[in-house]
């Protein structure tokens, strides 16, 4: 079974390896001709390239979509309201007859003065994709691929997944009455995100095995089952999850930071980021590209040595082994697109500690917002980047949080119970991270005793 491209805008399919236009695509996803990922382009684009105003379509005129985009915030439609379909004209097209959305996007910029302090910045900022319907980034990219699988009127849509990609994949499917089948590896996910494909109606299959072994059964299920792949080597994914750089650059005034930083697991997410970044420099909505680094755990960092071992010419697949289990995958599908968008933005890729993840996730809550393991890599990652003068203390800073605190509780109050790192190779180094944690205390139902805690508290604070 192929899946026919059918679009009223000009977007089409190139592979991002040979160059070849399909005009249709196996369930794979990948190039007939060569294999390698397929990316959506949007050829009548070029008619706005500089020196070509006389020919620019109106389409694409900077104002008019700036001024169409804020409109639709005070419009009662539904398309209008997702912060995904809001951003259409930069996506290709779907008809409304196929679109699910659970009012996905819309997610919060905020300040976060104490980090930059930590930091060493002066302007720091984070866009909480952890405030989405299934609380993780995944729903940007997922409303719209899911609506392309309606589209192609499928019973069954499947993905492999760390856990946010179930949740969000079981959600939209169940929205759109479609069946789910979630692989996992066994005893690598939170409860949260397990709790959620399963309530959500997924098919749940705990393989043992890890990510990267799901990806491989899932691989060969595909090309045997009229099921749709909803893993983000489907290009409807990534071209859903730009609209977040979209959403950022319209909150900033499309004025961009100097630096976004983002984690990097399966590196769906810096692709798209990216792609965003450049179409929308592309078509003048922004002046210049800000920098887009990417930072991975320092157990599961096979695109950190494949761009400071290799100087990005092979990523060497690895066992990978972190407690931000999100990111925990040692094969990144998205690799190429990732390295082009880190070049084409001069971005840099950064590696940190368990001990660093964990002690930037508590400094993020110190602000009041909170994130997963996964996502407080990037304060991580900007420290060392201050550190090595990549980032200016007078630059503007904007990091993406991908998912909720509540999706990994365990990992959060294992940490401020002082256990996280107990009987493994991190325990003398988290000893650094002990002010952060703040382990409940246990009191009997008296009226003094708590008041002797509130003392002592107000004493060491
Ligand atoms: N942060 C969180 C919270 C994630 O769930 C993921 C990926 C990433 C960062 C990395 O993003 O893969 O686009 O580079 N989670 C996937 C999943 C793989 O199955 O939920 P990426």
């Amino acid at each position: 079974m192929s899946i026919v491209q059918k679009t009223e805008t000009t977007a089409k399919l190139r592979c991002i390896a040979c160059g070849s236009t399909p005009d249709s695509v196996g369930q794979d996803f990948r190039c007939a001709a060569c294999g390698d990922l397929l990316e959506f382009f949007f050829p009548e684009w070029a008619l706005s390239r500089p020196g070509e105003d006389a020919r620019r379509s109106t389409d694409t005129d900077p104002a008019a979509l700036k001024a169409l985009w804020l409109s639709r915030r005070t419009s009662r439609e539904g398309l209008d309201q997702s912060g995904v379909w809001r951003f259409r004209e930069l996506l290709p097209h779907i008809p409304a007859a196929h679109v699910i959305t659970l009012g996905e996007g819309n997610t919060p910029l905020y300040h976060l003065p104490r980090c930059a302090r930590a930091a060493g910045v002066e302007n720091l900022r984070a866009k909480h994709q952890g405030v989405n319907p299934t609380a993780s980034f995944k729903d940007t990219g997922m409303t719209f691929a899911a609506s392309s699988a309606h589209q192609g009127k499928f019973r069954w849509v499947a993905c492999a997944s760390t856990g946010n990609t179930s949740a969000s994949m079981a959600a939209y499917a169940a929205r759109g009455n479609m069946h789910s089948l979630v692989l996992i590896p066994e005893g690598q996910i939170s409860w949260g995100k397990l709790s959620q494909a399963l309530d959500y109606g997924a098919l749940t299959c705990q393989l043992r095995t890890d990510f990267d072994g799901c990806v491989r059964i899932l691989t060969d299920l595909v090309r045997q089952k009229p099921v749709y792949l909803l893993n983000s080597v489907n290009p409807y994914r990534i071209e859903g999850q730009k609209t977040a750089a979209i959403e950022l650059m319209e909150q900033l005034a499309w004025e961009p930071p100097d630096h976004i930083i983002v984690p990097g697991g399966n590196l769906g997410n810096s692709s798209a980021i990216g792609k965003a970044l450049l179409e929308m420099r592309e078509l003048r909505l922004i002046s210049r590209l800000p920098k887009l680094s990417i930072i991975q755990a320092q157990g599961a960092n096979p695109f950190y040595r494949c761009v400071h071992e290799f100087g990005g010419k092979k990523l060497e697949p690895m066992k990978a082994d972190t407690l931000a289990s999100a990111i925990r995958i040692g094969n990144p599908a998205s690799w190429k697109k990732a390295l082009r968008v880190l070049q084409a933005t001069g971005g840099e890729v950064e590696q940190v500690t368990e001990v660093e993840i964990a002690a930037a996730k508590a400094e993020i809550g110190g602000d009041g917002i909170g994130c997963e393991p996964a996502s407080a890599v990037t304060l991580a990652g900007l420290k060392k980047l201050r550190r090595s003068g990549f980032v200016k203390p007078s630059e503007a800073v904007v990091l993406i949080l991908t998912g909720h605190l509540l999706k990994d509780p365990d990992f959060t109050i294992k940490f401020h119970r002082g256990e996280l790192f107990t009987g493994t190779p991190a325990e003398t180094e988290a000893v650094q991270a002990k002010s952060l944690q703040r382990a409940p205390v246990v009191l009997d139902a008296d009226l003094g005793a708590v008041i002797a805690a509130l003392d002592a508290a107000e004493r060491n604070s």
